[in-house]
């Protein structure tokens, strides 16, 4: 019995894992041109997205120290920005697994209204690896 719960463990993580989506430079660049981000700061979006998630949109976070978890590709945090239940709530109005889907619609909804309150500021990945940083190139996607 415990070998079959380990087993149908395992599996159930690879599946996570295969189902998770991990889009390349440019694919990442057309979502967000699909989703409307301004191409005057596109470069500062791709790079906060790799620093963050690293193009992943499945990813949650280990607790913060506050024991909150950051959600899918713009890692977004469950504080205050999403319901971990299944009714959609807080702040961007849904849950923490809509901002994990491969549709990353309600993610980047969100992200704008992050970004609106308080800036790229908003992300530790973007100020350590972004701010005042080389942005990566897109000019060829
Ligand atoms: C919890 O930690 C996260 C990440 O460190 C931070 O963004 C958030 O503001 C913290 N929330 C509180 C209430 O301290
Ligand atoms: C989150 O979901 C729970 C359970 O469905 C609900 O009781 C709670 O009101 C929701 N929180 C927010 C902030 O919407
Ligand atoms: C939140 O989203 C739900 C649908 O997901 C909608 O019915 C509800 O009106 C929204 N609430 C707010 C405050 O925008």
């Amino acid at each position: 019995m415990k070998v079959l719960l380990i087993i149908c463990g395992v599996i159930a993580v690879v599946c996570l894992q295969c189902e998770a989506k991990t889009f390349t430079r440019c694919q990442l660049v057309r979502e967000l041109r699909k989703q409307k981000f301004p191409e005057n700061k596109l470069r500062d979006w791709v790079c906060l997205v790799e620093s963050e998630s690293s193009r992943r949109t499945h990813v949650i976070s280990r607790p913060n120290s506050n024991g909150s978890r950051d959600h899918g590709l713009f890692q977004i945090n469950d504080r205050y920005w999403c319901n971990n239940s299944n009714k959609p709530g807080k702040d961007c109005n849904t849950t923490c697994a809509e901002l994990r889907t491969d549709d990353i619609t309600k993610a980047s909804n969100c992200a704008k209204k992050i970004y609106k309150r308080h800036g790229f500021d908003a992300w530790h990945g973007w100020i350590i690896k972004c701010k005042g940083k080389n942005l990566p190139v897109i000019r060829h996607c």
